[in-house]
């Protein structure tokens, strides 16, 4: 089986347990936004390398199954809150549930995700490592909310610097990342040397990830991304894109449209072919690319250190498409 066919069997394993843990019953009110974020659509990243993580420990990744949703509905979950607080109208091509319905029934939604979540984890009787998985997966939430609150405080700050940037990106996406492929590892009763290998391979192409999405905001096609393009620069979020524009500036109108976003905490929508421009002047657009090949680069450093199997291939290949956004 080819690394495509393997990865599409895993989506399917993956869809069709969703389908059975999403309750059918009432409240309506709550269940149908739940099913409707949890729809097809996604690529299904962090679960499939959950999966991939309990192969490369040597155990059926399909013993990983129940995890690998637990981390999917997690991260819809942390989508869901996050487009109320970025302002979102759109996801995955879609109205986003506070857009379709209202910002109440989002924020229960969520809450009631991360409820289903915890219940799909596996329990002492079940799994020796449960409360190990528990507690990473308990680590993580905390984790994402703080990186969350960071994004959210930048706004107010003028004085952000890259530094801080990837610090926050660590936390509000590169950490869920990693307890994905960690996770898996330690469901398949991974090594200490495997799953720290894997643990910074994930969290690189976490960060990776994480700049590339920065980077597809202003410049990806509007219909394959699935939502809004520009809307970074509209919300005043400190990007990766915007950072490196404060450092190379050294003209004095595209200073005062740099100031603009700074003091009036984002630009106008008609304002973001500006800031496209100004981009492209100081080739902010190729920096962002260097920068994310440097951070996969560093993942596949750790390569040597995982076992030899096919999973660990379907890995390498995962991380490269993920390089190319082929999937
Ligand atoms: C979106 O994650 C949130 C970020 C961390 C950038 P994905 O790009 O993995 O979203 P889906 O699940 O495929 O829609
Ligand atoms: C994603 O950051 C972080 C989350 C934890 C959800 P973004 O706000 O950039 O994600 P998108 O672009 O809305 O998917
Ligand atoms: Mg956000
Ligand atoms: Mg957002
Ligand atoms: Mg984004």
């Amino acid at each position: 089986m080819d690394f495509k066919t393997q990865y599409s069997f895993f989506l399917q394993q993956i869809e069709n347990r969703i389908l059975e843990v999403i309750p059918q019953s009432a409240p309506n009110e709550l269940y149908e936004p739940f099913r409707y974020i949890m729809k097809e659509g996604g690529k299904r990243l962090r679960p499939v390398i959950t999966l991939i993580g309990c192969g490369i420990s040597g155990e059926d990744p399909l013993k990983a199954l129940d995890s690998a949703v637990a981390i999917e509905i997690l991260h819809n979950f942390t989508l869901v809150h996050d487009d109320i607080m970025d302002n979102s109208p759109l996801r995955r091509g879609r109205q986003t549930i506070h857009e379709k319905w209202n910002s109440a029934i989002a924020i229960l939604t969520g809450d009631v995700m991360i409820g289903y979540a915890y219940k799909l984890l596996p329990s002492s009787t079940n799994h020796s490592r449960a409360d190990e998985i528990l507690s990473i997966f308990s680590k993580e939430l905390i984790e994402v909310c703080e990186g969350q609150v960071f994004d959210m405080v930048f706004n107010e700050k003028k004085d952000v610097t890259i530094a801080d940037y990837i610090n926050m990106i660590d936390k509000k996406t590169a950490r869920l990342i990693e307890t994905s492929a960690v996770i898996g590892a330690h469901i398949g009763f991974g090594d200490s040397i495997e799953i720290d290998a894997m643990k910074n391979i994930a969290h690189n192409i976490g960060l990776a990830f994480q700049i590339q999405d920065d980077l597809l905001d202003m410049t990806a096609n509007q219909a394959d991304f699935g939502k809004k393009i520009g809307k970074d620069v509209v919300e005043g979020k400190k990007t990766y894109l915007i950072l490196k524009a404060v450092e190379l500036v050294n003209d004095t109108l595209d200073r005062q449209l740099i100031d603009k976003f700074m003091n009036n905490n984002g630009l106008d929508e008609c304002e973001v072919i500006d800031m496209d421009n100004l981009f492209r002047k100081y080739r902010i657009y190729e920096t962002a690319q260097c920068e994310i090949d440097k951070y996969f680069a560093t993942a596949e450093s750790f390569y040597p250190k995982l076992k030899k199997n096919m999973y660990t291939d379907m890995l390498k290949w995962l991380v490269s498409s993920i390089n190319k956004r082929i999937i």
